[in-house]
């Protein structure tokens, strides 16, 4: 059996808890909460044990961790993860900022630490359909979109704990968009606030960016959390004579009069996400899609639109050293 600690016992940290638990090669061995209510009942649910810290924790003799917690806490788990030699799978975003995440990454690569993100689109069959279908044909141009709610966490509507929508929760479809497209060069974005809406947020209500792909491709974003639901989440790529509508419950392929609709597996892929984790944990061939340099690559991508917003002005993304 592999023994698996939790940091953050909240509501990502229990959906993996049930998954790994269905698996049936795993145990949930401990967890970490500074809510220790949470962690108690978290423990109680899993078998597992309460730790007072990551630290305890990632030296308990767990063979991984999960990182379960908000983007503001990120950093002192990876860490520790990594000073204990535990790989670890972490949920997106990365952390608010770029220069935590980087210096997480560093530290992962100095340790040749197996690692796995929550970037779980990456797994529906429905994706694997459409690299697939553009495969030898041009991508010219994709629309990005989140249009929803705001998310119930109590930090989700604080941009210093957050990071704002694009960082936190549009990063599942930049995530595809680059995995489609390839990287971004150039982003240029702008955001309004009305410091009188409904929800009295402290992020930006509605975000638009351009994109510039290193291909020559070409893009937007648009996201907003002003609706009372979700209206929709996905992206529409334009290559030659085809056209895709990508959401995580549906894949709409248009070629030439060909108009198809295939339902996604959100679970399976879920699914999937944590079996490849376990896999590489167990030291077994591993489907691993974003494991945390490539996750880093999608944070850097929300971080530039992030800072376009607040300077006012086109933002080019570095290349990597
Ligand atoms: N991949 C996905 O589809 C998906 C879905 C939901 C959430 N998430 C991500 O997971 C993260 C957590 O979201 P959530 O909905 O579970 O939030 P949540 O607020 O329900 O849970 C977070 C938990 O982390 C705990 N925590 C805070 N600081 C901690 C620390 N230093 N050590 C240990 N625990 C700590 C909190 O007390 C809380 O119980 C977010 O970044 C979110 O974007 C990803």
């Amino acid at each position: 059996m592999t023994r698996i600690g939790f940091v953050g016992a909240g509501a990502v940290a229990r959906r993996h808890a049930d998954t790994l638990r269905r698996l049936g090669d795993v145990d949930i061995v401990g967890v970490t909460d500074p809510d220790e209510s949470r962690a108690r009942a978290f423990g109680r649910a899993c078998g597992a044990r309460v730790h007072a810290g990551h630290a305890g924790l990632a030296a308990s003799g767990v063979d991984a961790l999960y990182i379960c917690v908000p983007p503001y806490a990120h950093g002192p788990a990876e860490f520790a993860a990594v000073e204990a030699g535990v790989p670890f799978f972490v949920e997106k975003p990365l952390a608010t900022d770029l220069r935590t995440a980087e210096e997480i990454a560093e530290r992962v690569a100095e340790a040749g630490l197996a690692t796995a993100t929550g970037y779980h689109w990456r797994y529906l069959d429905t994706v694997r359909v459409a690299r697939e279908l553009l495969a030898g044909r041009e991508a010219g141009l994709v629309h990005c979109y989140w249009l929803d709610r705001v998310a119930p966490p109590w930090w989700w509507v604080d941009r210093a704990l957050s990071g704002g929508q694009v960082v936190e929760q549009a990063t599942h479809v930049l995530d595809l968009a680059r995995l489609l497209l390839g990287e971004v060069e150039h982003a240029y974005a702008a955001a309004v606030r009305h410091a009188g809406n409904a929800f009295a947020t402290r992020i930006d209500d509605a975000t638009v960016a351009t994109l510039r792909f290193a291909s020559g491709a070409i893009g937007t974003l648009a996201s907003t959390c002003l609706l009372p639901c979700k209206h929709r989440a996905g992206l529409q790529v334009f290559a030659d004579g085809l056209a895709l509508d990508i959401s995580e419950s549906e894949l709409v392929t248009h070629a030439g009069e060909d108009l198809r609709h295939l339902p996604a597996d959100q679970q399976a892929a879920k699914t999937r996400a944590d079996r490849a984790f376990i896999d590489a944990v167990q030291g077994r061939a591993a489907d691993i899609r974003a494991p945390y340099a490539e996750a880093l690559r999608t944070h850097r991508l929300g971080c530039a639109i992030a800072a376009s917003v607040a300077e006012g002005r086109p933002v080019t993304l570095e290349e990597e050293p």
